[in-house]
């Protein structure tokens, strides 16, 4: 993968970086993106259609059925290339913050620190009424397990389509983009907002964006540079070029 020399040289200078990172860059450590055709006895669903508050209300067995499934595909998981390159290149930058719009934990898990969860984290669960964090759940036969204080299901502690994002991790990825000098945008179809519009207020304060996908989005035209390769060879690339040994 060859990186432009006037990105690796801008990617060294730079005081601040902030990254924007979707399904895409944990592709590669076998998690399945929302958009790319679902596998096995999931196939006959679409991940958008089971990921709303209306499909929990309808049928909460199926949507907690297969956050269970996706929460144990990410448990078996590893980070990869890419997961671990955005860990190192936290460490070279004085002014990093990795927003991310995954619930898989991967980002922490290769090292990185300072990750804004735009909505929220698989491995957690909450009572759907009182919203309140559940460490500990037990499953009995095919129920959905319930809140202990008020009876009411419990469901993952992820955003879904219509609801709201955690006010202050939006809020501090809004910051972030604003202040950062350049924003790389890595394996995320750009479609999904609030997250979506991060990009144009990095580039509105004068950012450089570089987006790094295999697949173009609505997003490539407005990108300074595009990487049309996997996160896990563009990344470790990247660092690479920006800090040659
Ligand atoms: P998508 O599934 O929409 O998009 C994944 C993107 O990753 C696509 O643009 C692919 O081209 C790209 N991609 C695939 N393999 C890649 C690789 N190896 N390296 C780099 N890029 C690769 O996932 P998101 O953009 O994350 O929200 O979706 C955004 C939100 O929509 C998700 O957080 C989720 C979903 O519905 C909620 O559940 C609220």
């Amino acid at each position: 993968m060859t990186i432009p020399q006037s990105l690796a040289g801008a990617i060294a200078r730079a005081r601040s970086v902030a990254v924007l990172t979707g399904a895409g860059v944990s592709a590669e450590s076998g998690v399945p993106t929302f958009r790319d055709a679902q596998t096995g006895l999931w196939a006959q669903f679409d991940p958008q259609k089971l990921a709303t508050p209306d499909a929990f209300r309808r049928n909460p067995k199926l949507v907690w059925d297969w956050y269970a499934w996706r929460r144990k595909l990410v448990a078996k998981a590893e980070p990869n290339a890419g997961h671990r390159a955005l860990a190192v290149l936290e460490g070279r930058v004085s002014d990093f913050a990795l927003i991310t719009q995954n619930v898989d934990g991967l980002h922490r898990r290769a090292g990185s620190r300072n990750v804004v969860e735009l909505h929220g984290n698989i491995g957690r669960v909450k009572c759907s009424r009182e919203n309140t964090i559940v460490e500990h759940w037990t499953e009995v036969g095919d129920e959905v397990p319930r809140c202990a204080g008020c009876g009411a299901l419990l469901r993952p502690d992820v955003v879904w389509f219509e609801e709201t994002l955690p006010p202050d991790a939006l809020q501090a990825a809004e910051d972030a983009a604003r202040r950062c000098q350049i924003l790389l945008v890595v394996g995320t179809s750009a479609e999904v907002y609030p997250a979506a519009a991060l990009p144009a207020y990095a580039k509105s304060a004068g950012a450089t964006i570089v987006e790094i996908n295999p697949n173009p989005t609505p997003l490539s035209d407005a990108a300074d540079y595009v990487l049309r390769a996997p996160a896990g060879a563009v990344l470790p690339a990247l660092v690479a070029a920006a800090w040659p040994v």
